[in-house]
């Protein structure tokens, strides 16, 4: 079931219609035979009506714990006569958690432990190590640089001990290549990664990890999951990934060689122009869950989780 375009408004219609319906026949037993369900237990009704329904229209898991407990969580705040600014303050981190869910369609779930290992598979080695910018293909994996082996360990294996910085270049440096691609092959940056709407940093921070010879980048606009990725990145202590604040729409995507999205069917096909228009050739665009109308895929994979996640790939 794919997930709705706007979950606070399904949610909301779930709750609606679970309530006229559960309230109606409420309504109708005590006019017909005189019975009156005690207040909580219609509550509780509500819930789970609004729960059913919000199931079939494809509301997150967490969406669907919502709508069980908030008739009866609201009713239960109003008889013990919870003061006001609390809803305020939870209003307000809702909207710093969902900045993205009511007018950019974007809700936050985040790619679970399966999704992130599959796309830590999909990586390429090294980057660009398709066609580079310029339509040259790269030649195959350099033996200086080792995919899985730390920066400081490449450069030091990388140079001889025991011989003289002048002759370790010399070495290095091919004879009859131009010193521009001489530079280009002798530094082999490991891939460029960013995530576009980071969440909380996840796949960003689990990719760093498992590729200490690449660079993660993830942007995110919403305030607090912004705030919690940072923090998460921040502790974890690596080099090799950082965090932006911001709308990737405005974050050129012409240095990356991977670029991940997990966001909703509503920004795909801008998503695909911008990629089109700004990634290098070679380059690989990949989305978790959302297609693109009009745009197959390159490639599929079905990723062996309990969603039965599939990861749309498009080669640029
Ligand atoms: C479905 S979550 C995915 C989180 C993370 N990428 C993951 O896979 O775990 C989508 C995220 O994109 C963010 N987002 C939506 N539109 C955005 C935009 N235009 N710029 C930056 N972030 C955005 C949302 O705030 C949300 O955190």
């Amino acid at each position: 079931m794919p997930r709705p375009r706007l979950p606070l408004l399904t949610a909301l219609a779930a709750q609606l219609a679970a309530g006229a319906v559960v309230f109606g026949a409420a309504f109708a037993l005590t006019a017909g035979v005189e019975l009156r369900p005690p207040l909580m237990a219609l509550l509780a009704l509500q819930g789970i009506g609004a729960a059913v329904l919000g199931t079939r229209f494809g509301l997150a898991q967490w969406w669907i714990s919502i709508q069980l407990v908030l008739p009866s969580a609201l009713a239960v705040a109003w008889l013990w006569q919870v003061p006001g600014w609390i809803f305020l303050v939870l209003f307000g981190l809702l909207v710093l958690v969902f900045w993205n869910s009511a007018l950019g369609g974007v809700p936050l779930y985040l790619s679970n432990p399966q999704a992130r290992a599959a796309l830590a598979a999909l990586l390429p080695q090294e980057a660009g190590s398709g066609e580079t910018a310029t339509g040259t293909k790269q030649e195959a994996p350099g033996e200086a640089v080792r995919p899985g082996v730390s920066p400081e360990k490449n450069i030091r294996e990388a140079v001889r001990p025991g011989v003289s910085p002048e002759n370790n270049i010399r070495e290095a440096v091919r004879p009859g290549v131009s010193p521009e691609n001489n530079i280009r092959e002798a530094v082999r940056p490991g891939v460029r990664f960013a995530d576009l709407g980071c969440g909380l940093g996840g796949p960003v921070l689990d990719l760093a990890r498992r590729r200490p010879d690449g660079n993660f980048t993830g942007i995110e606009s919403a305030p607090l999951p912004f705030a919690l990725a940072w923090l998460r990145l921040r502790f974890a202590g690596l080099a090799n990934v950082k965090v932006l604040f911001g709308d990737y729409r405005s974050h050129g995507l012409g240095e990356y060689d991977v670029v991940y999205a997990f966001l909703s069917p509503v920004p795909m096909p801008d998503l695909f122009d911008k990629a089109k228009h700004e990634m290098k050739s070679g380059s690989l665009l990949i989305s978790n869950t959302f297609d693109v109308p009009g745009h197959p895929a390159d490639e599929t994979v079905e990723v062996a989780d309990r969603r039965r996640t599939s990861l749309y790939l498009w080669r640029l």
